[in-house]
C-alpha cells in the first residue's frame, strides 16, 4: 500500500464471515478506481463481562481500526451484521469512541456508505443500514446509497437496497454472495471511491 494515495476506510464487524465477504467485495470496487486505495479494518467484539480482553491482533480478517484510520480516510464504508434490526454492538461501541473526531469535524463533507448482512430476507436490512446512517450524519458525512441505475437493484432475489448493499446469508450464515449482491457491493465501493476523489479536500484544508 502506498503512503501517498488517499484511502477509503472499510470498517466492519463480522462474526461468521458474511459481512467480511461483503467488505472484501466493496474493497475490490474501491480499488477498481485508479488513484485511491481501500483500507479494511475491523473492531473487536464486546462482552457484558467487563474483564474480557481480546488479543491485540484478530485471529482472522482485517486488523482492528484505530482513530487515525478514521480521521485520515477520504471516505468511509461501515459494515455490520444485522442484530435485531440494528447495527451490532461492537461497531456501535467503536463509534462511541469517536467524539474527539466529531468535536474537530474530522469527517465533515467526506462521503460515507453502509452495508449489512442478515440471516432472513426481511429481517431488517434497511433498518440496520439506517441505524448506521445516523452517526455518519452526526459526523457531517455525505451519505451515498445505491442508485437504481445499478440494474441489479431491480433484479435481485436476495440482498441489495437503495440504502446500501446487503446480503442474505441464510439461516446458517453459509449462503455465498450471489451475482446481484456481488455486483451491488462492488458498485457501492466503486461509487464511494469516485465520490471520495471528487470531494477530496485540497491539501492544507483542515476545515
Ligand atoms: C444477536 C443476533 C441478532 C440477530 N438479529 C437478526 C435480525 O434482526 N434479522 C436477521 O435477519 N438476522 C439476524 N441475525 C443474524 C445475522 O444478522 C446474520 O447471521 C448475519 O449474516 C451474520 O453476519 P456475519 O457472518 O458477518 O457475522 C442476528 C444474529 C445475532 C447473533
Amino acid at each position: 500500500m502506498s503512503a501517498s494515495l488517499p484511502y477509503v476506510l472499510i470498517l466492519y464487524y463480522s462474526r461468521s464471515g458474511a459481512t467480511r465477504a461483503m467488505a472484501e467485495r466493496l474493497a475490490a470496487g474501491v480499488e477498481s478506481r485508479p488513484g485511491i486505495e481501500a483500507r479494511l479494518r475491523t473492531v473487536p467484539p464486546v462482552s457484558p463481562t467487563c474483564e474480557a480482553v481480546d488479543p491485540e491482533i484478530p485471529e482472522q480478517g482485517a486488523i482492528y481500526a484505530d482513530l487515525d484510520d478514521l480521521r485520515h480516510c477520504a471516505g468511509l464504508a461501515l459494515g455490520s451484521p444485522t442484530r435485531f434490526g440494528n447495527m451490532a454492538a461492537p461497531l456501535k461501541h467503536y463509534l462511541d469512541t469517536t467524539s474527539e473526531l466529531w468535536l474537530g469535524g474530522a469527517l465533515v463533507d467526506k462521503p460515507a456508505t453502509a452495508f449489512t448482512s442478515t440471516s432472513s430476507l426481511h429481517g431488517g436490512q434497511e433498518t440496520t443500514l439506517i441505524s448506521m446512517l445516523l452517526p455518519l450524519l452526526h459526523h457531517g458525512m455525505v451519505y451515498a446509497g445505491l442508485p437504481y441505475s445499478e440494474t441489479a437493484l431491480m433484479e435481485t432475489q436476495g440482498g441489495g437496497t437503495p440504502y446500501g448493499a446487503s446480503h442474505l446469508a441464510g439461516k446458517r450464515s453459509d449462503r455465498p454472495l450471489d451475482d446481484a449482491e456481488r455486483r451491488l457491493a462492488h458498485a457501492q465501493g466503486r461509487r464511494l471511491a469516485h465520490l471520495a476523489l471528487t470531494l477530496a479536500r485540497p491539501q492544507g484544508d483542515a476545515r
